[in-house]
């Protein structure tokens, strides 16, 4: 097995050969989902805690899923009733959690660099489930893993990551994996949310959609991340999606097998037309969804093999 990190702070940090381990375990994890038991016990014994300081749908209810399935004993934090509200920092309330003994856990945070931080202090490991701007590593890692199962490989693929790319930590942390994975990427929207410094990172920067589009084999779309913005990046949805919503017109100048792809949650007629959205044969969004149960598990698996290995050398060392 070829996984070293002790936790999953960000794409940065892996390999390829890392990121590869975690894909073929998340495909036999897809397998055992899709059966009738969908029950491992990789996590049996290890308790598991989500600190989820910002709104999420999809990446909370999978990792407590993945580790309820992998036999975790699963807390969810309620972050808008903890302490939190009446002044204790982030650091203090990890450092009770961390006294009660958890082994994962999994923190989504608005502040860049607040999970690393904490994983800092604790001593269990510490997933990023989506820190401000900067990473969302096990989104990146579950968009890998379908478009390796759907275009049958990870490398010289032409993707286009179109929209507001200056705010997202999608989009970086989808930037640094497929570029580790040799892909050519296009990153594809209005000057004021695709920053040309971007360029520097190995990326084509495209103004133009329908430029950018032509035949790339995947095409991933993001939302308009308002909550990060404090300004005005575009003139109007109305006019944003005239220029950048995918719709059938747009979709026709990549190639004719391109998949299309969003993070979620979806804004329809702002940044995706909703019959691409709902087209069986082109998007996998859906598929997106399932990959992220198993990505989950996988790199929680992972995770505490390494965790229970580090305890036992330091308990025959002690
Ligand atoms: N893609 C994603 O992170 O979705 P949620 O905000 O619903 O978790």
């Amino acid at each position: 097995m070829s996984f070293r990190q002790n936790h999953l702070l960000g794409i940065e940090q892996l390999a390829p050969d890392e990121i590869t381990t975690l894909l073929d375990l998340s495909d036999e994890y897809v397998t055992l989902n899709r059966s009738a038991e969908k029950h491992g016990d990789a996590l049996n014994g290890l308790t598991q805690i989500n600190m989820f300081f910002e709104n999420s749908t999809r990446t909370q209810a999978s990792f407590e899923l993945a580790g309820k399935r992998l036999g975790a004993d699963v807390m969810n934090m309620a972050m808008q009733a903890s302490s939190i509200k009446k002044g204790e920092t982030l650091i203090d309330t990890a450092m009770t959690l961390n006294a009660m003994h958890p082994d994962l856990l999994v923190v989504r945070h608005p502040h860049s660099g607040a999970v690393d931080l904490l994983s800092q202090k604790v001593n269990c490991a510490v997933l990023n489930a989506g820190d401000g701007r900067h990473e969302h590593p096990t989104q990146a890692l579950l968009d890998a893993l379908t478009i390796r199962r759907t275009k049958g490989r990870l490398h010289r693929l032409n993707i286009a990551i179109c929209g507001d790319i200056a705010h997202s930590r999608v989009a970086r942390s989808n930037m640094l994996l497929l570029h580790k994975m040799e892909n050519r990427i296009r990153l594809i929207g209005p000057p004021t949310l695709v920053p040309s410094a971007f360029a520097e990172l190995g990326c084509e920067v495209y103004e133009n959609m329908e430029e950018g589009l032509k035949d790339v084999d995947v095409v991933m779309m993001l939302r308009l991340q308002k909550e990060r913005m404090d300004g005005g990046f575009i003139p109007s949805e109305r006019e944003y999606y005239h220029l950048y919503g995918l719709d059938a017109e747009k979709l026709a100048h990549a190639k004719e097998d391109a998949i299309v792809m969003h993070p979620g949650p979806m804004n329809r007629g702002v940044e995706i037309d909703g019959s691409i959205a709902d087209d069986i044969n082109r998007s996998v969004i859906q598929d997106q969804v399932e990959m992220g149960v198993a990505v989950r598990m996988a790199a929680m698996d992972l995770l505490a093999r390494n965790l229970r290995a580090r305890r036992a050398a330091a308990a025959d060392a002690a």
